[in-house]
């Protein structure tokens, strides 16, 4: 029999007008920067965005963006709280930073019922923060969120090709679509990135130096508002994702 929480999260998603998943083959290779900074450069832009972390092992968004976790207000669903002009959820609001073994059909119903619980109202932009690798979780995720566009992290290391190689081959084989890729902690002139994403034909749309004033701005959205990667990443993506108000602009 269908789940009927499916249908729910269609339900739920109806007032979102984008919805971006970040994702990446590789851990540790800045895809929960890199979905805190879109969202706070969307926010910033003015524009009505959520975060979602659905990273279930390792939730890390409230950690950069310093969102508190605690049970959320609950009226027949969850409403994510907002933040600095973020609406954010995360499985940290019910597991804190405890770790949160799940295994198998849990993996699975924990998407299910944060998805399907979560109220997000009118969006212009949601931005996914997608477990890492292409295990039960990433694959569930992709399944679940048919409207999802997917932004991809990559890095110039041949460790991190290999894998993100893999994952793009992977979606491009399932048919999701593929916004384009973010080089993160570019360094000198290594084109390895440029090369892959022309290999799979995909448009790299930005590149992140390695930031040393991310460390300490971590936690704090102004100081997070002002560094290198935020601005540089807003630069890169806003034009993309709001054409319309990128030319009224200019
Ligand atoms: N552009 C950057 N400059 C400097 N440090 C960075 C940059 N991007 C990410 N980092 C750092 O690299 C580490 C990994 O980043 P992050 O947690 O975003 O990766 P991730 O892909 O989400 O990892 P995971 O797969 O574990 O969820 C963090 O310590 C982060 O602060
Ligand atoms: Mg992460």
């Amino acid at each position: 029999m269908l789940d009927p929480r499916v249908a729910a999260i269609d339900a739920r998603l109806e007032g979102v007008r984008r919805i971006v998943a970040v994702t990446g083959g590789k851990g540790g290779i800045g895809k929960s920067v890199v979905s805190s900074a879109l969202a706070l450069a969307s926010a910033r832009a003015g524009h009505a965005t959520g975060i979602l972390d659905l990273d279930l092992t390792s939730p890390s968004d409230h950690v950069i963006l310093g969102f508190p976790v605690g049970f959320p207000a609950e009226e027949f669903g969850i409403d994510p709280a907002d933040h600095f002009g973020i609406r954010c959820m995360s499985i940290a609001h019910f597991a804190g930073d405890a770790p949160a073994p799940l295994r198998g059909g849990d993996v699975t119903n924990a998407l299910l019922e944060l998805l399907a619980i979560t109220r997000w109202k009118e969006l212009d932009l949601l931005v996914i923060d997608m477990p890492p690798g292409l295990g039960d979780a990433a694959l569930d995720a992709m399944r679940l969120l048919k409207r999802a566009e997917y932004l991809v992290v990559a890095g110039a290391s041949r460790l991190v090709l290999v894998s993100v190689r893999r994952t793009v081959r992977l979606m491009q084989e399932v048919g999701v679509p593929i916004l384009g890729v973010v080089e993160n902690m570019r360094r000198g002139d290594d084109d390895a990135v440029v090369g892959l994403a022309a290999q799979r034909g995909l448009p790299v749309l930005g590149a992140l130096p390695f930031d040393d004033a991310l460390e300490d701005a971590l936690g704090d959205v102004e100081a997070l508002a002002q560094t290198p990667t935020v601005r540089a990443l807003g630069e890169a993506l806003l034009p993309v994702l709001y054409p319309s108000a990128e030319s009224r602009s200019t």
